[in-house]
């Protein structure tokens, strides 16, 4: 724990203004050639340029090229690189023609859902590595596809669910499973915010100038352009994401399923799912949802709503292993542990701990990329467990979707037993021209 503690420290990259401060651009031109690593970003406006950031803050990294559908993204965003850099990055509204480039080593994908398997796939078979955001995909399916696209082309992939890489996150899994908490009976976690509800109705508009709308819909569905299916909020319609169950769901879930002695995609899952808010709001997605998964080795309880910003602890998201010496709550800002009384001994089970003050962990997440970039072993979040936390979100958004409580998930199958309206929905229906790729030796 200390070392990596002390590593934070040393590299500075834990410090967002340090984005290619003097030093770091000096330490970038001494890096030969031959060692660096050369990135290209795909869906640019928010999350996907915070990553490429991280990437840039590394000295062996360049960036060679940014794609996006929407010009004005691009124009903005080329120009926030050329700037730090001074090197202007290669301009694509295409990924197709980007993945051509023999100088790109690896992609960052930061679209929405609907398009990352078609795109990571695309890149694997060209030969890149890939850091592709979270949920992995937009159906069980797809990330079956990107699982095997990685393995059947070699290539190194990192899901973007970088609480792996969080200090706070890394210490609570090793407390949890140290037994320092005692045995771990359930695993309850709570996601509340306000976003969650969506936006609220706006009628369609002309699609904005700059941008090819049919392109970001892409293997979608076609429809008119409205401000609520496009930049952030298109997380809200099935057709490209989730709702705060992916969204949030992904990331706290990965942590329930970290501890477990062999993490798995749940072959049984009930939901309680509703919509206490929906009026005047444009989403398809729900704002309450309540999960059971029952585990071999404890339950995990998730509990979820969308337009309330509190919840237990004080905190509006969070973990709480509960064990039988003690509870330990855990979010992005750090951990505590509330100690079980004994009442014989009069005393408290455990020593109570706390952590607190946690930063950023997308800058490890990215190092360890990287990394494995340069060294060719497994990252910290490799497609396989991206899709098993993606699976724990898909799972009740489909039952939710077809009024089912419970669906049973038969692994080696790939199918749900006896439910067939479930299993119209792990795969998605592409519009033409597009087709889900196909994976060849
Ligand atoms: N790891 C995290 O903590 C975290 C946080 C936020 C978002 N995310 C994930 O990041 C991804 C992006 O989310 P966001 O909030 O940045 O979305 P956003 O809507 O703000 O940005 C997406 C960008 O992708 C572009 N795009 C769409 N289709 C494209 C295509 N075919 N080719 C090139 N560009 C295309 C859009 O024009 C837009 O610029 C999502 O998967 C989301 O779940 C992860």
């Amino acid at each position: 724990m200390t070392d990596r503690r002390n590593f934070i420290k040393s590299t500075g990259i834990l410090a967002g203004g340090l984005w290619l401060a003097p030093s770091l651009l000096q330490a970038k031109q001494g890096v030969a050639a031959s060692d660096r690593i050369r990135v290209a970003l795909i869906g640019c406006n928010n999350m996907g340029f915070g990553i490429l950031r991280h990437h840039l803050a590394l000295p062996e990294v360049d960036c060679v090229a940014l794609c996006d559908i929407d010009q004005n993204v691009l124009d903005r965003r080329i120009a926030e690189v050329e700037t730090a850099t001074g090197k202007k990055p290669e301009r694509y509204t295409d990924f197709r023609l980007l993945l051509e480039r023999s100088d790109v080593d690896a992609v960052i994908i930061g679209t929405p859902d609907h398009w990352h398997c078609l795109i990571a796939v695309a890149a694997c078979q060209a030969g890149k590595d890939v850091y592709v955001e979270k949920p992995m995909a937009n159906t069980i399916g797809e990330c079956e596809l990107m699982v095997n696209a990685k393995n059947q082309y070699d290539r190194i992939m990192q899901v973007g669910q970088q609480q792996r890489s969080g200090q706070a996150f890394i210490e609570a899994r090793e407390l949890v499973k140290s037994g320092y908490i005692g045995k771990v009976r359930k695993v309850n976690i709570w996601s509340n915010f306000n976003y969650g509800l969506g936006n609220l109705i706006q009628p369609t508009t002309p699609i904005p100038e700059g941008v090819d709308y049919d392109f970001w819909l892409g293997p979608a569905p076609s429809r008119s352009f409205n401000p609520n299916r496009f930049h952030g909020s298109w997380r809200h319609f099935w057709d490209y994401g989730g709702g705060l169950m992916s969204d949030w769901g992904v990331h706290l879930l990965d942590m329930a399923i970290w501890v477990e002695e062999n993490p798995a995609v749940p072959s049984r899952v009930l939901t309680y799912a509703a919509n206490v808010n929906k009026e005047n709001r444009d989403r398809d997605t729900f704002d309450t949802m309540n999960v059971l998964y029952p585990k071999k080795d404890f339950l995990i309880n998730y509990d979820m709503n969308g337009g309330l910003q509190t919840g237990p602890y004080g905190k509006p998201y969070g973990i709480g292993y509960v064990g039988e010496k003690g509870t330990l709550v855990v979010n992005r800002g750090g951990y505590e542990i509330y100690p079980e009384w004994d009442p014989e001994a009069k005393a408290p089970k455990i020593e109570a701990k706390k952590l607190e003050g946690m930063t950023d962990s997308h800058n490890l997440h990215v190092a360890n990329f990287v990394e494995c970039i340069k060294n060719r072993n497994q990252p910290i979040c490799p497609p396989e467990a991206g899709r098993i936390a993606a699976l724990h979100a898909h799972i009740p958004n489909i039952a939710a979707r077809i009024g089912a409580e419970e669906l049973l998930w038969d692994e080696a199958k790939r199918e749900f037993t006896g439910n067939a309206a479930a299993n119209e929905l792990i795969w998605p229906s592409y519009r033409t021209p597009w087709t889900l790729p196909k994976i060849t030796s």
